[in-house]
């Protein structure tokens, strides 16, 4: 089994992105072989300042290594260091018919407000499709906001056998489980959209103000409340034991607690499960040509299986 998927540069990670994705990303590095990558091609259809995409590049990698991704079972490499990705993009954008992108949310949102898109937005499911078939990919681990992109992805790699022979494996999509719930500090999902964010590498005191800052109801101090659904409790229990939830489910049940002891535990238990990582985080930061050693190691990897398919699918093409 090969496991393939990618992530884009657009933000600092936050709770959300770890608790619903990043983690199994993780989890699933045990897989025969596994390709992560940081799909800076793909962000430069909203990223527009070089700086900024750039050391979120860094960051987003040294996130995933500090979190557990390790380089010697999974290959972690930047997409545009694998130039044959491209090329195989243009191959597969040469067979695919217009229509199928217009359906696409991505550019078909983006549309219906009325914005223009750019060539780039349009043919991203066709780079996407790139990404996937030039490692053979058989189970590409995604958002249900990806879905779409794997039919894409499988539409194009069948026509494309389909004309030439076969060339391309076809993936099968793994939805990520996003049963986990993280509010924001707002009690809304947490999304980079809603500015309700708490970062995984925040500050730590920074983090501990964000926290003291969620809001609450005004349920009196000796009322009992059910934990399930409390903003507070939902995060305690990402970060927590399982000893600690119970213990603080009974407290929610009971009354006689304040939110501000909650908020505490809260602060505390985040520090705890996130130190190992921080850690890690703060002495690879510290030494960037480690960091750059690892992911030029993993690019030349990755570029040796997509030169392979590459070739297949030119020779398949006669070009
Ligand atoms: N479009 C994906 C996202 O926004 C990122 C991505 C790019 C990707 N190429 C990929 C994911 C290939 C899986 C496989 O989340």
């Amino acid at each position: 089994m090969r496991v393939l998927s990618g992530i884009q540069p657009t933000g600092k990670s936050h709770w959300g992105n770890y608790f619903g994705a990043i983690r199994q990303y993780i989890d699933l590095q045990d897989e025969d072989e596994s390709y992560y990558f940081i799909a800076n091609l793909h962000a430069l259809t909203s990223i527009r300042d070089s700086k900024e995409l750039q050391s979120l590049t860094t960051d987003i990698a040294l996130d995933l290594l500090a979190l557990g991704l390790d380089p010697n079972r999974a290959t972690l490499y930047v997409q545009s260091d694998v130039p044959e990705v491209s090329e195989l993009c243009w191959l597969l954008m040469t067979g695919t018919p217009m229509g199928l992108l217009e359906r696409c949310h991505a550019y078909k949102d983006k549309k219906g407000k009325g914005l223009s898109a750019d060539a780039g937005l349009f043919t991203y499911p066709v780079l996407m499709a790139a990404d996937i078939l030039a490692y053979d990919a058989d189970i590409v681990p995604v958002g249900e906001d990806q879905q779409q992109h794997i039919e894409v992805c499988r539409d194009l790699a069948g026509s494309f056998n389909h004309q030439f022979g076969e060339t391309f494996v076809l993936p099968k999509g793994k939805i990520l489980d996003s049963s986990a719930r993280v509010p924001g500090t707002d009690g809304e999902k947490m999304s980079k959209s809603y500015n309700n964010t708490l970062e995984l590498f925040e500050n730590p005191k920074v983090l501990r103000k964000k926290i003291m800052r969620i809001t609450t109801d005004s349920r009196p101090m000796d009322e009992s409340k059910e934990p399930d659904g409390d903003v507070l409790y939902d995060l305690y229990s990402l970060v927590a034991t399982d000893e600690e939830r119970e213990e603080m489910a009974a407290l929610y049940r009971s009354g006689g607690f304040g939110y501000g002891d909650v908020k505490k535990a809260l602060a505390d238990a985040a520090d705890h499960f996130f130190a190992e990582a921080r850690a890690r985080r703060e002495e690879l930061a510290s030494k960037p040509d480690k960091l750059r050693e690892i992911l030029d190691d993993g690019a030349s990897r990755a570029r040796k299986k997509a030169g392979e398919v590459l070739r297949r699918a030119k020779k398949a093409c006669g070009v």
